[in-house]
């Protein structure tokens, strides 16, 4: 492959990316078509997972009566916890196992896909909590077989969990945010009807659109596949294996459209063309980094959502302080690509120029400074914290938010530059303030 030097083959490193992607429905009214779809994946007995206020808005509603109205058999689970935890995993778990379910519909942003991913996990293949957490948290034992049929169709335009294998969760009794990663958890099929997007706050779709955008800007920078050592069989190839030239194609389709569209979404729900660019931009990010993985930005992210002592950001339920996932990961980009920047310029200055940075006159020395005001920039127009110091920390947190991001190995693994504890309090103390 020549399209890009990034790729270098060389005896003994990894020479083969793979490319594992959900089947996909895009389109408004895609959720009508769920009974065909059911059907068709030979699901009789359907297990729904949402949550209480995703099952009121409208195309939910049309697409729960059409499914009733077709003859379809379902039972509802509308006890998602947003953000959710291991305690609320194995309460869905329990639903799915009693339910004797032949198949699985999600419906809601990633908590809900992601609980309905766990719940499918542990109701078929019932095992200690940490069995299938990613190590060194968990035990990371691979998924033991087959699962059955998963539709998956995302509310908000943001995780991109319809397209990957990971199901993201706060573990209580540690306060860490951890995850299941395994190609087994990728649902069978994702419907996406970007009608859902048109009641979300404001709030939501900024917090969800820089959730897609760093997904792609993560992807788009991580190290390359090819730097990685070879596996001794295809099966040990790790699902986040490094930016590919497949993934490559989505991050940056995705970068473009979030440049461009972002600031609308959020500025005016009645914008519907800036919406529904939004949740294509958040499926295109998916695939990338489902494919790819992401790295700092989102390895530290799960420290900031999970150390949360107060914030209780515009636009959110105010049950629970909580710092959500694409603000969680937002708040630390621009520090962490001032870092990542000098071990791979030309794509932190390619990421810039796609979302509307300013290159002119840049070089090589400047890609971090360079992308880290175009996201700030976003940041600032969309209400985002001005940083950490915005979701409450300050310089007496370094140490534990350095602690808990440094634990998310498989993560930091996936950056172009190595990092460690030390680096890692440097760039969240970096990260307190960007205007
Ligand atoms: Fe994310």
């Amino acid at each position: 492959m020549s399209c890009c030097h990034y790729y270098e083959f060389i005896q003994g490193q990894e020479s083969v990316f793979a490319v594992d992607v959900a089947a996909i429905r895009f389109g408004a009214g895609a959720l009508m078509e769920l009974p065909d779809e059911s059907r068709r994946l030979g699901m009789e007995r359907i297990g729904i997972f949402t949550d209480r206020s995703v099952r009121n808005i409208e195309p939910v509603v049309s697409a729960l009566t059409n499914l009733k109205s077709r003859g379809i058999e379902y039972e509802l689970y509308d006890e998602v916890q947003i953000e959710p935890t291991d305690l609320s995993f194995k309460a869905a778990a329990q639903f799915a196992k009693e339910g004797r379910f032949d198949g699985y519909i999600s419906l809601g942003g990633g908590s809900v896909i992601d609980t309905c991913k766990a719940a499918i996990l542990y109701s078929h293949y019932p095992a200690d909590f940490l069995t299938y957490v990613n190590a060194p948290i968990g035990k990371g034992h691979p998924v033991p077989g087959s699962l059955p049929p998963h539709i998956a169709c995302p509310t908000t335009s943001g995780t991109g969990s319809e397209c990957t294998g990971i199901a993201v969760f706060d573990l209580l009794e540690q306060q860490v945010k951890t995850g299941i990663a395994s190609r087994s958890l990728r649902p069978s099929l994702a419907v996406i009807d970007p009608r859902c997007t048109h009641s979300l706050p404001g709030a939501v779709v900024a917090a969800c659109g820089f959730d897609v955008m760093s997904h792609a800007l993560e992807s788009l920078t991580a190290i390359p596949f090819s730097d990685r050592a070879s596996p001794s069989s295809p099966e040990l190839r790790p699902m986040s294996q490094g930016a590919n030239p497949w993934s490559d194609m989505g991050s940056r389709e995705a970068l473009r459209i979030a440049g461009r569209y972002l600031e609308r979404a959020v500025a005016d729900a009645d914008d519907h063309e800036a919406r529904h660019k939004m949740m294509y931009a958040a499926t295109l990010a998916g695939i990338a980094f489902g494919n790819a993985g992401v790295h700092l930005p989102h390895g530290m992210s799960y420290s900031v959502a999970g150390l949360v002592r107060d914030f209780q950001p515009a636009g959110y339920p105010n049950e629970k302080p909580i710092c959500p996932h694409g603000m969680s990961v937002i708040v630390n980009a621009p520090a962490a690509f001032r870092f990542t920047a000098a071990a791979s310029a030309e794509r932190h200055l390619e990421g810039a120029a796609l979302i509307g940075g300013d290159l002119a006159g840049a070089g090589a020395d400047d890609a971090g400074e360079v992308l880290a005001v175009a996201i700030s920039r976003l940041m600032k127009a969309t209400g985002m914290p001005n940083g950490i110091s915005e979701v409450g920390y300050g310089q007496s947190d370094l140490s534990a938010l350095a602690e808990g991001a440094f634990a998310q190995q498989r993560l930091l693994c996936n950056s172009p530059r190595p990092v460690n504890l030390q680096q890692l309090e440097e760039i969240y103390s970096s990260a307190m303030h960007y205007w």
